[in-house]
């Protein structure tokens, strides 16, 4: 993955440079509850890659442990465990904009008050938005698996992406991955025991049972009537 300051200069130098992105837009038809929550909740809990860099105690006016989601889906467990955790600041970054929507009907159902959503590639909200150790917790929960081989470039748990992770937790803060598809789980074992200043918190440094913060999903619940794996991955940022 190349970062967004070198594609601009090899753009600038004319290079052509496909840049290769873990999501497909697709163009989701919103629902009229999806919109209207938009429109009523974006301008409280909306927040804009052109903003720049975030003040975090500004944002949420406090200062707090913050959790950011990558990759939230329709948000549901974005939802539970910021209702789960007030004392904590959420933040939720997506690119499918009826999943924001449908995030943001549940937070208002839910009266939230400590959750703040981007609808942006998370990869330039984290390089350009949210400042060098500023978070306690990452989570990246079923990111896309790109399930041919081909395809793999795409994954988002990549070596460059995982620095990038590392840079913005603060020393001690937690990256928890899962997914339920094995060769990512593999994968993701072997970006993150190649990079450097991890300690993985697993006992024999592969998997842990799902940590109960991590809520079950229907599609979850789902997959385990049916037989299907889940592997979750917690890492600490040691230096
Ligand atoms: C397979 S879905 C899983 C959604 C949710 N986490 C769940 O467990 O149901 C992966 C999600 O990641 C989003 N996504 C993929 N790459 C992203 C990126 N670079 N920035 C923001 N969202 C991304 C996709 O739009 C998709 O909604």
């Amino acid at each position: 993955m190349m970062s967004s300051e070198n594609l601009e200069k090899a753009q600038a130098e004319g290079k052509y440079i496909r840049k290769i992105r873990s999501f497909v837009k697709r163009e989701g038809r919103l629902t009229k509850g999806q919109a209207a929550a938009l429109e009523r909740s974006w301008p409280k809990m909306g927040l804009t890659h052109d903003q720049g860099m975030l003040d975090l105690e500004q944002v949420f006016e406090r200062q707090a442990p913050t959790v950011l989601e990558i990759g939230f889906g329709m948000g549901k467990s974005l939802v539970a465990m910021a209702q789960a955790a007030p004392e904590k600041n959420f933040i939720g970054i997506e690119v499918h904009r009826p999943g924001v929507g449908a995030c943001l009907m549940d937070a208002e159902d839910a009266g939230l008050e400590n959750l703040r959503v981007f609808e942006h590639d998370a990869v330039e909200v984290l390089e350009d938005c949210i400042a060098d150790g500023s978070l306690a917790t990452v989570q990246v929960f079923f990111p896309d698996p790109w399930h041919k081989k081909r395809h793999h470039k795409r994954r988002l748990i990549q070596p460059e992406f995982v620095e990038l992770l590392r840079r913005k937790l603060a020393i001690g803060g937690v990256l928890h991955l899962a997914t339920d598809w094995e060769n990512y789980a593999e994968h993701m074992l072997e970006v993150m025991n190649a990079a450097r200043c991890w300690r993985n918190l697993s006992a024999n440094n592969t998997y842990i049972p799902r940590p109960a913060e991590r809520p079950l999903t229907k599609f979850e619940q789902r997959g385990e009537r049916l037989g299907h794996g889940v592997w979750d991955m917690k890492f600490e940022r040691v230096e």
